[in-house]
């Protein structure tokens, strides 16, 4: 049985199907009535992953801002996968995915990542946070798993 719009409101997992999702590509669900990003990374996003730490305030995901199975260089169960909720850190604005390299706005470093436009604060593709921005943390990554390759759930690790 599916559950209810009310019951998905107060908590319920939310099962995706990620199968069409193409690299490169982000997918935003409503879990617990926020957007809840899914972005299938590609190899070349994540090489870029480990290239621009020292700009970050917090590159090894010290705050807990994910579970601990996500503590890691992705921020994710699987690499090609980022699951983060797409509500800025600094006062809750839905960051815009800029996945292009270098566009004229924000400069010839930009490798690709999430614009908070409202203030200006930065995030990377695994949801973390740059330094000097007004964005205290990295992107909260919920509880998630995998019911199959292609069925992803949000909300629990049941399956993970
Ligand atoms: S709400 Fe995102 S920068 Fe202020």
């Amino acid at each position: 049985m599916m559950p209810s719009e009310r019951t998905k409101g107060a908590g319920a997992p939310v099962a995706v199907d990620i199968s069409t999702l193409e690299p490169g590509t982000l997918l935003t669900v409503e879990w617990r009535g926020k957007p809840t990003w899914i972005l299938h990374r590609t190899a070349e996003m994540l090489q870029l992953l480990e290239k621009y730490e020292e700009k970050l305030r917090d590159p090894k995901s010290e705050v807990p801002q994910q579970p601990a199975y996500c503590k890691n260089p992705t921020r994710s169960i699987k690499p090609e996968f980022l699951v983060a909720v797409g509500i800025c850190t600094h006062l809750g604005c839905v960051p815009t995915y800029r996945k292009e390299i270098a566009p004229a706005d924000l400069g010839p470093e930009w490798p690709g990542g999430f614009f908070c436009p409202c203030h200006g604060s930065k995030f990377d593709l695994a949801g973390r946070v740059y330094k000097n921005v007004p964005a205290p943390t990295n992107l909260v990554i919920p509880r998630h798993g995998y019911l199959s390759d292609t069925r992803l759930i949000i909300g629990t690790d049941d399956k993970k």
